[in-house]
């Protein structure tokens, strides 16, 4: 037992003499824990108690605003001064230089892959494009108006049940087999899903072409023998799939690890992470913005819409960002893309709008003094929909090339000592121990409307 001028140590080993040290004030105690790499382990705080029967302090973090959940090599992001690294490389670098499969290989492998390496890779890959027929036979089962991306979630989890092998988790050969198969085939399953709310006939993956080719071919490909992607509308695709390849620990990837913790298939953990990404606030923003750019309709309306987001009555979609207080380095860069789309497409005129509202809020005291910079969103969706996207497929596009983060993040999961499986902890506010009722004896009785 301590007494109350003692000093007690947490576990967890300090980087040099870095520690804190807390008093707690109910019992007067002292305790000194370790910090390392800025961070405090919040089960050092277990060993702060009121008595020998108190289960010790706990921490509350309800959307881990401020709680690490791993230590992790894959990706950098300083928000402050816009910085956005894949494996430590910049993502302008990687946007300018390589490819998609080439950042998948360095996000999954943590290495840039050598030319014997990237052949083999993209072989692998492309080899693994098809899926069984069965899969097609049901996904023709869904709604024709069922939203892509939960055929996209529904198609993904119902790979677990055509490879029952993948749950061997702890063997590399396993998870290197399916790590490849969830790459190659989430654009087949993606271009189904297109074609099905189309109303046209599934095309079959072509192996001759690179993988953003393959994936226009099956979005496009009609009565021609062949389809030949322009190969500017290929590149900036590509582009597109470089940048949303991975964002450390966010809303979906942070579903793929806890639903990974469990030792589940990672097709049933990459399900989680689509309907994570699904929802409004992560995958849907570009949608939005798509919207309000519509409604703002042409230039002469901007004014009066910018004044409605300062008066707090308008929110400017694709603008601000939990992590970046800077320009998102991304949108800098898909901006760029977007005019090496509309050279093939022909300009979206909600680009002109896009572009003036940037350069007023850019300007502006209200955005400036709030750190409100575009976003990613702010002009992926103006490329979308000059490929000819309807906006509920916007966010699959987003799901297909955050399959290697995810399975990347996953990987680096299932092989962390460290980890174990995610479950948190709560602070019990509901009722204690009370005597069950006889229906006779209870009150109430209202039908609920709502939950
Ligand atoms: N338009 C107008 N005002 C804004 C905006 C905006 N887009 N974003 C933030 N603000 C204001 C907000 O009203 C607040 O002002 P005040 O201090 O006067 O109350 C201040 O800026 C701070 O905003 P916040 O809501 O506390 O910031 P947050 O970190 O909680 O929210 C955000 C981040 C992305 C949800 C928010 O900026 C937003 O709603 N943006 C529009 C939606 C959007 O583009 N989302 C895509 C995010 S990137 C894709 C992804 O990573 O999944």
């Amino acid at each position: 037992m301590s007494t109350d001028t003692e000093t007690q140590q947490g576990n967890g080993a300090a980087t040099g003499d870095q520690t804190l040290t807390v008093t707690d004030n109910r019992t007067g105690k002292t305790y000194e824990v370790p910090i390392t790499d800025g961070t405090v382990r919040a089960m050092d705080f277990r060993q702060m108690k009121v008595d020998e029967d108190d289960f010790g302090l706990m921490t509350y973090d309800p959307a881990f605003t401020n709680t690490a959940s791993t230590r992790s090599a894959i990706t950098y992001i300083d928000g402050d001064k816009g910085i956005l690294e894949y494996r430590g490389y910049p993502i302008e670098q990687l946007a300018e230089k390589s490819s998609y499969l080439e950042v998948a290989y360095l996000l999954i492998f943590g290495e840039l892959p050598t030319r014997e390496q990237l052949d083999w890779w993209t072989n692998q890959i492309t080899v693994h494009t098809f899926v069984h027929e069965n899969i097609k036979s049901f996904m023709q089962g869904f709604r024709h108006d069922a939203h892509p991306m939960g055929m996209l979630l529904g198609s993904v989890g119902a790979l677990s049940t055509f490879y029952p092998g993948a749950k061997d988790i702890k063997d590399p050969e396993c998870r290197l087999i399916q790590t490849i198969r969830l790459l190659a085939k989430m654009p087949t399953l993606a271009a189904f899903s297109f074609r099905h709310i189309m109303g046209q006939p599934y095309v079959y993956p072509d192996n001759d072409l690179a993988y953003p080719g393959n994936f226009l071919s099956m979005m496009y490909k009609m009565t021609e023998v062949r389809y030949e992607p322009d190969p500017r509308l290929e590149r900036a695709l590509d582009i597109l799939f470089i940048l949303h390849a991975d964002h450390e620990q966010n809303c979906s990837t942070n579903a793929v690890r806890a639903v990974g913790s469990s030792q589940v298939d990672p097709y049933s953990a990459v399900a989680a992470g689509i309907a994570a990404l699904y929802g409004p606030l992560h995958g849907g923003a570009n949608q939005a913005v798509l919207e309000m750019l519509r409604r703002v309709g042409k230039k002469e309306n901007i004014a009066d819409f910018m004044q409605g987001v300062k008066d707090g009555n308008e929110r400017l979609m694709g603008f601000g960002h939990r992590v970046y207080k800077n320009y998102d380095p991304r949108a800098r860069i898909i901006k760029a893309a977007a005019e090496d789309v509309f050279e093939v497409t022909g300009k979206n005129p909600l680009l002109e709008i896009a572009t003036e509202m940037e350069k007023i809020a850019l300007e502006d005291d209200y955005f400036v003094q709030r750190k409100l910079y575009p976003n990613v969103d702010f002009y992926s969706g103006l490329i979308y929909e000059a490929l000819g996207l309807p906006v509920e497929m916007f966010t699959v596009m987003f799901a297909i090339p955050r399959t290697s983060g995810w399975i990347a993040q996953w990987l680096e999961m299932v092989t962390d000592k460290e980890q174990k499986i995610a479950r948190p902890r709560q602070i019990y506010t509901g009722d204690r121990t009370r005597d069950y009722v006889d229906m006779g004896s209870r009150s109430g009785g209202e039908i609920p409307s709502g939950a």
